[in-house]
């Protein structure tokens, strides 16, 4: 069974069409990659995927539940790392994940978690103290203290250094080893072909291409993932 099915899905925010007739399938244990220019709805359709938005139509199952009926069921199963989090300045980064770790009936070990992502060293360091490439390696880390099946990562590797970024996508892929779903918004080409398994490119709340970078790459006879994204949607990446 497909972990995400996403068919015909529409959203409409006062009158601006940010979903317009979304068409996706997301398969177990794959990277799912999903790219496309500012405002071409990727937030919103991670959103609608994780329960915290509600789709005006369309069909979306995830893990078979429904995210805005069955939202407490999916949230024990699912992970997030949302472009815009936040958390209250003055929380700690062991507290949080702790914090974090109570929140779910089987969570992860934080500890570990707060190892593997080397943020042990700065357990007792301030949320509002951090460096920004420093939150985004914690919001990862709180993504995952629920041991989920699914992560959502929406811009996981923006404001990160070089080093960050590698470090990054070995975890990603550990992830995948251990046979979880990773769907993956990026605006970085190399990411989504060193990444992903299979890609779809969403602009005007559409899907205008999906498939494997290497198939991608062929339809638009590019030499890169970026050239193909460039041909396929007409658009330069910003
Ligand atoms: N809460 C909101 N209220 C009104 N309009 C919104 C809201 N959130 C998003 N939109 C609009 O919906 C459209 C899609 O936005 P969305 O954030 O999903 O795009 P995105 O692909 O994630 O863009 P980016 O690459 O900039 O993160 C845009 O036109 C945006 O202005
Ligand atoms: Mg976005």
């Amino acid at each position: 069974m497909a972990v995400i099915e996403i068919s015909d899905l529409r959203k409409t925010y006062k009158g601006n069409t940010a979903l317009d007739g979304v068409t996706l399938t997301v398969e177990p244990g794959e990277i799912f990659g999903i790219a496309g220019p500012n405002g071409a709805g990727k937030t919103t359709l991670v959103e609608c995927a994780s329960g915290l938005r509600r789709p005006d139509g369309g069909r979306l199952r995830v893990l078979g539940l429904d995210p805005h009926r069955e939202r407490r069921e999916l949230l024990e199963r699912i992970g997030a790392q949302l472009q815009e989090a936040a958390l209250p300045d003055a929380i700690k980064v062991g507290e949080a994940l702790r914090m974090y770790a109570s929140l779910y009936r089987r969570p992860a070990e934080w500890r570990s978690l707060m190892d593997e992502w080397g943020l042990s060293d700065r357990r007792n360091a301030r949320f509002a103290d951090l460096s920004g490439g420093w939150k985004q390696r914690l919001f990862i880390a709180l993504a995952l203290v629920g041991d989920p099946e699914v992560v959502f990562l929406d811009e996981l590797t923006t404001g990160l250094d070089p080093d960050a970024r590698r470090t990054t996508w070995g975890l990603i892929r550990a992830m995948r080893e251990r046979g979880v779903t990773v769907v993956l918004v990026t605006h970085f080409m190399d990411e989504a072909e060193a990444l992903c398994d299979r890609i779809a490119v969403v602009d005007h709340g559409r899907v205008v291409a999906e498939g494997a970078p290497g198939a991608l790459i062929a339809e638009a006879g590019a030499d890169s993932l970026e050239n193909a994204y460039f041909t396929l949607t007409g658009r330069d990446l910003s």
